[in-house]
């Protein structure tokens, strides 16, 4: 288990290992990959981070990330793996997340990609992050870097 303090100083507390926090998480995020290239949305308001949401009544963790994918980026999930697990203590309470990998086989446009401009596919994700005004403060405490290096561990990326 991994402690550390977010982009406002909220408590993190992430784990690679089988759903430590909870077996029914609320939240859903995706680290996604397309053609080669990581891929992102932009949210109005946040700016650039990958994909994710709410686990809506009645759907599971993995139906959500398929559907946070295609709704915010258009991408088509090939291929999904649950990696970890995330508790923020929040001001207004706690959130619990799963964090995927998933590969994207097509990315079609959509009429509409919801709170979000839509697809951003990057070849590589900027160093100094933290400091980065595009980006959404999802991607700027330590959930991302470690997620990176599980994902380049196990070798779920090529
Ligand atoms: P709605 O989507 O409009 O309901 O709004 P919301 O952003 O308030 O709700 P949500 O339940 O998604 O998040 C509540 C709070 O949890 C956010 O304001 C953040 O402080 C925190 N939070 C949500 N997701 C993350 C995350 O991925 N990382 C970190 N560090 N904090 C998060």
């Amino acid at each position: 288990m991994i402690t550390f303090y977010d982009y406002y100083h909220n408590e993190v507390k992430l784990s690679f290992t089988d759903h430590p926090f909870s077996e029914h998480p609320k939240h859903v995020w995706v680290i996604s990959r397309y053609d080669g290239k990581w891929l992102l949305t932009e949210h109005k308001d946040r700016g650039i981070e990958f994909p994710g949401g709410k686990v809506e009544e009645g759907e599971t963790p993995e139906q959500a990330a398929v559907r946070e994918v295609m709704e915010e980026t258009g991408g088509e999930v090939e291929a999904l793996s649950y990696i970890g697990q995330y508790h923020v203590d929040g001001k207004g309470g706690c959130i619990i997340k799963n964090i995927y990998f998933a590969t994207i086989s097509n990315l079609t446009k959509q009429e509409t990609y919801f709170e979000t401009k839509g697809p951003v596919c990057l070849d590589t994700l900027p160093k100094g992050l933290e400091r980065n005004s595009q980006f959404s403060f999802m991607m700027k405490d330590e959930v991302l870097p470690h997620s990176l290096d599980y994902i380049k561990k196990t070798q779920l990326l090529d």
